[in-house]
């Protein structure tokens, strides 16, 4: 009969590889694709741009509701826009990525991305892939596929300083260790595998090939269902 909408839920720390993968297969197997990490990149860039205090969880609290974020999920053109305005470039700079750790520590912050995740995860109608931190243990608990993505600290580094050309491989090292003990360690859904999730260790292998392994196991489920 006709396919039922397949979900994936494709956890890790940052410079495993796990944008660009699942960007990847959801193109090649005709499924949306949402990065929850720009979600919470767009509403710390919105606490930064409106003057919120990022040391003050209570004043982040207060506002959590108010910017509407929302997240374009065609894998083969992403988009996110917070009030009307695109922030796919703002998102992105030093300044967020240093506080976005703080920002998405805070519960009322993380219950409103989780609520945008879930209405977006049930409406895609082939299925989606979701990418984040926490969405196979916290967002979307039933997925059919959980994958964590690990690499080695040093692969992590190497491939992130490529991505933003001609940064620091070491001081990028640093900063991503960093922010990965404040993700793993905050109190409300910390990064983390799920105990049904299937662990790909992606130091030694190619793009390519952990996008054929990822496809692969997805094909298996959707063959299953
Ligand atoms: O994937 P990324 O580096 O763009 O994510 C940015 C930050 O957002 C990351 O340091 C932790 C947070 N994040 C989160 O707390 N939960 C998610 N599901 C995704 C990202």
């Amino acid at each position: 009969g006709a396919a039922k909408p397949v979900i994936v839920a494709i956890d890790g720390p940052s410079g495993t590889g796990k944008s660009s993968t699942s960007k990847a297969v959801a193109a090649q197997l005709g499924l949306s694709y949402l990065d929850t990490g720009a979600q919470y990149r767009a509403i710390t860039w919105w606490m930064v741009t409106n003057g919120i205090d990022i040391e003050d969880p209570t004043a982040i609290a207060a506002v959590a509701g108010k910017p509407e974020i929302i997240s374009g999920t065609d894998p083969a053109n992403p988009t996110i826009n917070v009030d009307g305005t695109d922030v796919a470039g703002p998102i992105r700079t030093q300044e967020v990525t240093s506080k976005v750790s703080a920002v998405s520590a805070v519960p009322e912050v993380r219950a409103r991305i989780t609520e945008l995740q879930r209405s977006l995860a049930t409406s895609a109608e082939y299925g989606i892939v979701v990418e984040g931190r926490d969405i196979g243990t916290t967002v979307l608990p039933d997925a059919d596929l959980k994958i964590f993505l690990t690499a080695s600290p040093e692969a992590r580094a190497a491939r992130r300083s490529g991505e933003l050309k001609g940064a620091d491989v070491n001081a990028t090292r640093e900063a991503l260790i960093k922010r990965d003990a404040a993700d793993s360690s905050r109190k409300t859904s910390p990064l983390a595998k799920a105990g049904d999730a299937v662990e790909v260790d992606t130091t030694a292998l190619t793009l390519q090939q952990v996008i054929e392994c990822v496809v692969t196991l997805v094909e298996e489920k959707r063959a299953a269902k």
